[in-house]
């Protein structure tokens, strides 16, 4: 017997039917230590988190603090998000990032079976996590302009809804008013609300809160905080259902480290504000830059734009932009072949971005005009 064949017969009675057939999330690329390369694909922040940040980490891991257990639940870390939103601590719950609040959510709602809908596309762990459970999922297209199909998603009244907001990849956003909407129909269904990259958006869904407790809002400091290394998420919802997360959070699951970070990053909300304000400032001459060399770009809420030249395949010139030492998402699905998603990054990271995909983007529509 092969290696190979032994080892799949191994797999068959370790790992669940569900698990093996399952293909893993793709994370977008991240380059190797010391690499050197613009990085526009995972949509971090281009500026430095707030001094602050620095010295609360320094002192978190001076004298012999490690050798301790860190607050099982996330104390200050809490208590500086209750502060910063004027929200009860007893309603919000921290995680390793959003990503693990996001585990925690399937974990609490979804066996076999169990529905759970949003609209695509969108964030594709959502898809991972579901197989995860074992859930069935409802995936609903969204419009023309990437308009949240409400209606469909209402009705279909599955037992967990997730909208992504402002969605990624399209940058998009849902008024709240349709949010609180859309709340009010699920009613006893839990509606959650990924808000990743809010902080960036004209408006969020943090005052909906009090009206409405199947509300969940998911928060990270990946993004507007500029502390993706780190891995801080917060999620706000009613506190019954911040007990039942509670349940099936890992003991420890924020590091000292982690914690001191985050609650001195929400001290200086500043700081993050003013940082976003350049990344908006960068976004709007992004895009207009992007509509002169043809792209169809629809207005962003979020630190990146998605920019599409209908019918064509951006794989080339996602490559042609590696090459260049520049990374950008391209996802190679049928819906976003003809796009790329880009980060926001400095201005001197779009002057860079520029140069190299304007000869790009002329080389191959040369390409196309030209006769066969
Ligand atoms: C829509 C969305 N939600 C959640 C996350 C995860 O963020 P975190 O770094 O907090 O795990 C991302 C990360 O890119 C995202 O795009």
């Amino acid at each position: 017997m092969t290696r190979g064949v032994e080892s799949r017969k191994v797999e068959r009675w370790m790992f669940r039917e569900s698990i093996k057939k399952m293909a893993a999330y793709v994370p977008g690329e991240q380059p190797r230590p010391g690499q050197r390369v613009i990085k526009l694909n995972t949509n971090e922040n281009p500026y430095p988190p707030s001094p602050r940040v620095r010295r609360a980490v320094a002192a978190a891991v001076s004298g012999t603090a490690l050798r301790l257990y860190p607050a099982p639940r996330a104390d200050e870390f809490v208590a500086s998000a209750a502060r910063l939103y004027s929200i009860p601590q007893k309603m919000i719950i921290a995680g390793n990032g959003s990503d693990e609040l996001l585990a925690m959510i399937f974990r609490a709602t979804l066996g076999a079976g169990d529905t759970v809908a949003y609209a695509v596309p969108t964030y594709s762990l959502y898809d991972t996590l579901a197989l995860v459970q074992e859930a069935r999922i409802l995936h609903f297209p969204l419009g023309a302009d990437f308009e949240l199909p409400l209606e469909a998603i209402a009705q279909a009244r599955a037992k967990l809804t997730i909208v992504c907001n402002p969605n990624s990849p399209s940058g998009t956003l849902t008024p709240a008013r349709k949010i609180a909407a859309l709340a009010k129909q699920l009613d006893d269904r839990l509606l959650v609300i990924d808000e990743a990259y809010v902080d960036f958006a004209e408006e969020n869904a943090l005052p909906l809160l009090k009206r409405h407790r199947n509300l969940v809002i998911l928060r990270t400091l990946s993004k507007s905080y500029s502390l993706a290394g780190m891995r801080l998420g917060l999620c706000f919802a009613h506190p019954r259902a911040i007990n039942a997360l509670m349940k099936v959070k890992d003991s420890y699951n924020l590091s000292r480290v982690a914690l001191a970070a985050g609650a001195e990053a929400l001290k200086d909300s500043a700081w993050m504000r003013k940082n976003v304000e350049k990344v908006k400032r960068t976004r709007s001459v992004t895009e207009a830059a992007l509509r002169k060399l043809g792209f169809v770009v629809t207005p962003s809420q979020a630190n990146f734009v998605l920019a599409r030249m209908p019918g064509k395949n951006m794989a080339p010139v996602t490559r042609g932009l590696r090459r260049a030492g520049i990374l950008v998402r391209h996802f190679p699905t049928p819906l976003l072949r003809d796009a790329l998603r880009i980060s926001i990054g400095t201005p001197a990271e779009m002057k860079a971005l520029f140069a190299a995909l304007e000869p790009l983007i002329k080389q191959s529509t040369a390409k196309r005009r030209s006769p066969a």
